[in-house]
């Protein structure tokens, strides 16, 4: 669960805010479109099926989800960026889809009735959630008997990231992004936990190649500048530029003739409503 004091920034007002800016290139930048792909793979979606696409984006799964359920079934896909969502309608229309409904929110502050969805999706999402284990749990009572859920998270490694999720640990600061569901552990102790059986958990590589000295020490900003690295955003500045100076060390150390290799692999897990 994140740590919000009175004093923090407001964690879901940034989040839909970076959301609104990237909304436009989203599609042409997102960092692993494969990803929704696999989640609807395990999902194991049939014709006639009522989803329920969290943190829809520009409306990757929910899209393909609609086209695969038919007329006969229904997709809800919310999401916190009203521009991430104007994408994901515009697509719809040019689809001529018909059975999506598009809702601006946050999921950790919406009801459905108990027992609404056979399916509930979260690609690229689920550790930007204020408390994922409490939103598991409500999850599970929204899906029917037998419902399937099916989500990501950052696994091991997660590029240059887990260099600075590691140095921020070593200071006391703990990035749940990168914590919640890196290892196999973790992921079947969330689904068990919140009333799932796991169905399965698969670290899929989604990233591995050989990066400039130069692009590896950037990452340092873009990932400042992400929600997912919000806690950052709270440590002082002295503390923040000690380490980023760690950082940039451990990563200049790490470089073979000025590359250094970058591997991401992501958790991908899919757990059915215990009976
Ligand atoms: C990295 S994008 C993933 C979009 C899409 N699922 C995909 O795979 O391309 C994460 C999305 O989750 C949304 N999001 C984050 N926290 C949310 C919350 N609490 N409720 C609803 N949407 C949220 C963001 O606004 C953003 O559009």
């Amino acid at each position: 669960m994140r740590n919000e004091t009175e004093d923090s920034p407001d964690f879901k007002g940034l989040t839909a805010d970076y959301f609104d800016r990237r909304s436009e290139t989203y599609d042409q930048d997102a960092l692993f479109p494969k990803l929704a792909f696999v989640i609807l793979k395990h999902a194991n979606l049939q014709q006639g099926l009522s989803v329920l696409d969290i943190g829809t984006g520009t409306g990757r799964l929910a899209l393909q989800a609609a086209k695969t359920i038919g007329n006969e079934g229904s997709v809800i896909a919310i999401d916190l960026s009203s521009e991430m969502l104007t994408q994901a309608h515009f697509k719809a229309g040019m689809d001529s889809l018909t059975n999506i409904q598009f809702i601006q929110g946050d999921i950790e502050a919406t009801e459905f009735e108990d027992a609404s969805f056979d399916r509930i999706l979260c690609s690229s999402a689920f550790v930007l959630l204020a408390d994922p284990l409490k939103a598991l749990k409500t999850w599970n009572l929204w899906l029917r008997p037998q419902g399937i859920v099916s989500f990501d998270a950052p696994g091991e490694p997660f590029g240059i990231n887990t260099i600075i999720a590691a140095i921020a640990s070593n200071h006391g600061i703990n990035l749940p992004y990168a914590q919640v569901a890196n290892t196999i552990d973790k992921c079947r102790n969330l689904l068990e936990s919140s009333g799932f059986d796991v169905l399965d958990i698969s670290p899929e590589l989604m990233q591995e190649h050989p990066m400039q000295l130069e692009d590896a020490l950037a990452v340092w900003d873009k990932s400042i500048a992400h929600p997912a690295w919000f806690e950052l955003t709270n440590v002082p500045a002295g503390a923040l530029r000690r380490i980023r100076a760690e950082f940039e060390a451990e990563v200049t150390a790490s470089a073979t003739n000025g590359n250094i290799v970058s591997k991401i692999v992501m958790n991908v897990v899919t757990g059915q409503k215990r009976s």
